[in-house]
């Protein structure tokens, strides 16, 4: 991952490749953002206005580069980065418009080793946003291609240096610590996402949990097909009876000696989802990959958590299937019985992720966790009520609900709460099982969330996040979203468990 360092805001004069200022859409054009002070002296005071020369207009994302070699700087290159609108009089640029902007640089900045990112930091809250914004702006997928990156592609920024007042100061570095750790494990999320599924069975994912969480003393336990059998998984087993990569159900444990409050995160993890025999046609099939994005975000929430040493207790389960369609695949018509004892009728077997997380929410209800949060890839219809960025989130507790919004927002993670209206509970009726893993086809993804419901263990406060829109990014890269896997729900997970470890929540 790119470095990050911190700078004394008079290394915007030291050496570097390239200097980073921003620049923000003021009424009567470009405005230099707090930062940028050195660099515009080295231009005499003309900075914005050679800027607003070369066509620059400080909308989000636009990205200016100059040549600073005549002006006395050490650095032969500033480049402008886009900020968006001009904050009100007397306040702060907003942290997520730092971390975009940052993202949005560091992306620019591949082929370069070094810059100091002189952007506007008045706190260590904005130190940490930057950080996070450069190292996870600069992130590219190279795995699977030849030399790490194709020829034209150039490896990412090498260290990004951000200039701050008082580069020793106690709560800057400590910013800057937790912005590393967290998007190095966003940064590990965004490659299990974009691991080809040939390569990411359940197994293998299993397998990469099992070597981070003896890493960062996390205690990890794999439940194998042999022991989902024994333990009467038929929801997990149902899901990859398809499949010749068998499923897993990974148990992560982070403890603190000192926690107070214990929290659980489920997340859905099919490694390939085709469909099953209710297989998807082309078109819908090619980015399936990303249908285990919810259980990357518990692994790198869990992960983090232990890395940062807070005082909770963070149990993640990883429900890994892979769905596929084969002479021993679960068929529409068949009734599988759960973890739970209760029997569902699976009326589409593309209808999966509540299966495998049926089962999981069951087994994490049974150590009493103060509240759980499922995270999934799980509908289309979320997709559709809310587009590609915002993921959704209903609760069995409304104040709950409300909780996680407001964190999504301070995170930076766009998201809205949904109902769970009882009135659709009817249609997910069947004449044969308990329940059927269908129902109205409108408000799909609250029908899914009802479903979800039903396998909490009772009086345990719990809440969903349906990741289908922002998980996975086909467009061009923006701010800190690079194409493919995005890390979606990370931030919000790991701020959850920090605001429950300061005992900020019930
Ligand atoms: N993994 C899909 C949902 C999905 C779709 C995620 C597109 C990301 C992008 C899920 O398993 C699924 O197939 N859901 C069905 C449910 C339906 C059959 C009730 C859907 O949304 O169409
Ligand atoms: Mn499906
Ligand atoms: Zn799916």
């Amino acid at each position: 991952m790119t470095a990050l360092t911190l700078k004394p805001a008079a290394a915007a004069g030291q050496r570097a490749d390239v200097i980073v200022v921003g620049v923000a859409k003021g009424a009567k054009g470009p405005v230099l953002a707090p930062g940028a002070a050195v660099v515009d002296e080295a231009f005499g005071g003309k900075l914005a206005a050679v800027l607003e020369t070369l066509g620059a207009s400080g909308g989000e994302g636009e990205t200016t580069k100059l040549p600073a070699g005549a002006t006395g700087l050490k650095a032969p290159v500033v480049l402008a980065i886009g900020l968006g609108a001009l904050p009100e009089k007397d306040e702060a640029f907003d942290e997520d418009a730092l971390r975009r902007a940052a993202g949005a640089a560091a992306r620019a900045l591949a082929g370069t080793k070094k810059a100091v990112f002189a952007l506007p930091v008045d706190g260590p809250e904005a130190v940490g946003a930057i950080a996070e914004g450069a190292a996870l702006g600069a992130y590219t997928f190279g795995a699977y291609k030849e030399n790490g990156d194709a020829k034209n592609d150039k490896s990412p920024l090498g260290e990004a240096a951000i200039a701050v007042d008082k580069p020793r100061d106690k709560a800057a570095k400590a910013a800057l610590e937790r912005a590393v750790a967290v998007a190095e494990e966003i940064n590990r999320c965004r490659d299990l996402i974009n691991t080809p599924p040939n390569d990411l069975t359940p197994e293998a994912f299993a397998a990469v949990a099992t070597v981070a969480a003896k890493e960062h003393g996390i205690k990890v336990q794999v439940l194998d097909e042999k022991a989902l059998t024994k333990g009467g998984f038929g929801g997990i087993l149902g899901v990859g009876a398809g499949s010749d990569a068998p499923p897993r159900l990974v148990k992560l444990a982070y403890t603190h000696p000192k926690a107070q409050k214990s929290l659980a995160f489920v997340g859905k993890g099919i490694t390939y989802d085709s469909g099953g025999i209710s297989l998807k046609p082309a078109g819908h099939n090619e980015t399936m990959k990303c249908d285990m994005s919810g259980a990357a975000a518990v692994f790198a929430a869990v992960v983090s958590a232990a890395r940062l040493g807070l005082e909770v207790n963070v149990t993640g389960w990883l429900a890994l299937a892979e769905n596929m369609p084969s002479g021993s695949a679960t068929r529409p018509g068949d009734v599988l019985r759960m973890y739970s004892g209760k029997t569902v009728e699976v009326l589409n077997t593309d209808a999966e992720g509540r299966l495998v997380l049926a089962d999981a929410l069951w087994k994490a209800s049974e150590s009493k966790p103060d509240a759980i949060v499922d995270v999934a890839t799980l509908t289309g219809a979320m997709m559709m009520a809310l587009g590609n960025r915002t993921f959704g989130i209903m609760a069995n507790d409304d104040a709950f609900r409300t909780s996680i919004h407001e964190i999504a927002e301070e995170v930076g993670e766009p998201s809205w709460p949904m109902p769970l209206p009882t009135h659709l509970q009817k249609g997910m009726e069947s004449p044969t099982a308990d329940i059927a893993n269908m129902g109205e086809r409108m408000g799909g993804g609250l029908v899914a969330g009802l479903f979800l419901q039903e396998f909490v263990g009772e009086g345990i406060t719990w809440a969903h996040l349906d990741i289908a829109g922002p998980a996975f990014h086909e467009g061009a890269p923006y701010g800190y979203t690079p194409k493919g896997g995005t890390g979606t729900a990370v931030r919000t997970l790991v701020r959850l468990a920090e605001r429950t470890a300061a005992g900020d929540l019930g």
